[in-house]
């Protein structure tokens, strides 16, 4: 026989205990995992990392690549020369003629397939040395602006070397160009002060 008070006890929900931590544990259990994660993140992970001094960029010009590539470059073998000139060109030489060779119209003249690359070698090494001001026509454009001299900031190895690379780069099809051509060069254009006059200029030397 049940009395009424029991009877209304019983209906009661039975109290659970620590009902109210699932709201606190559901914080606590992602901090765990967090912290569970990372700790066993630091210990497992296996530090096979080889750490080089510097920041992660390739200097172009490190004195391990100029080293290895000077020693293939005795031989002026093709290869190593398109390697280093590619080098040069990208540090020395893009920021003007465009990483295609095609220039900029108006501004700077393209190396792809110009008459002034494919043509005489040393009339190209001429104005890689000397630089160029003043009118020349490129395919049919006329330019009229500044290109530096390298004569002082290339080596002769360099010059030979991104000559090679542009006269067999963008389109372009000539001959590799040698160190010892780039020293001719030097030696008979040294008491050269200024930059080439235009194509003027280039036009009345004798190239071959
Ligand atoms: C600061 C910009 C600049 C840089 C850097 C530069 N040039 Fe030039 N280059 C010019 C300009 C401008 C002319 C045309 C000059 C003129 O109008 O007389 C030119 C002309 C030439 C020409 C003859 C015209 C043609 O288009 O074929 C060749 C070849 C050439 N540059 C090769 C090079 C090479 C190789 C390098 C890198 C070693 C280089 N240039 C770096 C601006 C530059």
């Amino acid at each position: 026989m049940t009395f009424k008070h029991d009877k209304l006890e019983n209906e009661k929900k039975d109290p659970t205990e620590g009902n109210s931590l699932k709201f606190i544990n559901v914080p606590l259990v992602l901090i765990a995992l967090f912290l569970g994660f990372g700790v066993s993140y630091l210990a497992l992970r296996t530090p096979n990392t080889s750490f080089t001094p510097g920041d992660s960029r390739t200097p172009p010009e490190s004195a391990q690549t100029q080293k290895s590539n000077d020693a293939k470059n005795d031989g002026n073998d093709l290869s190593a020369m398109m390697e280093k000139g590619k080098q040069v060109f990208t540090t020395t030489c893009q920021a003007c003629h465009q990483a295609n060779g095609a220039g900029i119209p108006g501004a700077f003249p393209p190396l792809a397939e110009s008459e002034w690359v494919n043509g005489f070698p040393k009339r190209m090494v001429a104005i890689v040395l000397h630089g160029l001001q003043g009118e020349i026509n490129v395919k049919g454009q006329k330019f009229q602006g500044v290109m530096p001299p390298f004569k002082d900031q290339l080596k002769a190895e360099d010059i030979a070397a991104v000559a090679t690379y542009v006269r067999n780069s963008f389109g372009n099809k000539a001959d590799l160009v040698t160190t010892e051509l780039v020293n001719q060069v030097k030696e008979a254009t040294k008491s050269k002060a200024a930059s080439w006059n235009g194509e003027s200029e280039l036009n009345g030397q004798k190239w071959e």
